[in-house]
């Protein structure tokens, strides 16, 4: 059995999803959720579902010893799903190809500092684009940079706005994003 780490920053539907994915899988589990805000709705979620959950100061999380926590939680693989911070060096390396995100729009479009959450969907919007969808890609130092390993597109509309694009992708992330993961942990067994 896996042991899966959700490292979150905000309200964690997709954290939900795959905390209820895995709820009664043979592959893996979700061990243990981090957020770096006190206030994250992930963090209730955790507690609704009986996980670990801890809460990081930027420089615990910036610091190698960071690591140990997670290896007394016997981590095998660290899932970002909504997480706002960028991912250290010594942490990029501790977990290469062991780390994924998700990223609300098609990379390597509209990603980077500052690309996240509905800055990401008013770009899209500004720029009239016909589609929109996910990405999910391996982590490395930099922002949205990491290979990817799946996309999901869907169609938008003149009538679209910033937050029904959000829907759309949010829709699609719930339905790709906990698959995605099992697929992954599964080539690795
Ligand atoms: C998701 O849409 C995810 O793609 C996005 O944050 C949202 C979190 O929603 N991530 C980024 O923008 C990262 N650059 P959730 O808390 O409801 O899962």
């Amino acid at each position: 059995m896996q042991r899966i780490a959700i490292f979150a920053s905000g309200s964690g539907s997709n954290a939900r999803k795959i905390m209820e994915h895995f709820a009664h899988s043979e592959v893996a589990q979700v061990a243990l959720v981090v957020s770096n805000r006190r206030k994250a709705g992930v963090l209730k979620i955790a507690d609704e579902h009986g996980i670990d959950r801890t809460v990081v100061s930027r420089s615990a999380f910036n610091d190698a010893q960071f690591l140990q926590s997670l290896a007394q939680q016997k981590i095998d693989f660290i899932v970002l799903a909504g997480f706002l911070w960028l991912i250290p060096t010594y942490l990029v390396q501790a977990f290469e190809r062991r780390m994924v995100n998700i990223h609300p729009a098609l990379l390597p479009q509209y990603g980077g500092a500052g690309m996240y959450g509905m800055n990401v969907h008013r770009a899209v919007k500004a720029a009239d684009e016909k589609q929109s969808g996910i990405t999910i890609h391996y982590v490395n130092e930099h922002y949205d940079e990491g290979q990817i390993i799946f996309q999901a597109t869907c169609d938008l509309t003149p009538e679209d706005t910033p937050e029904t694009i959000q829907q759309k992708v949010l829709k699609l992330e719930h339905q790709h994003f906990a698959p995605v993961i099992e697929e992954l942990l599964m080539s690795k067994k």
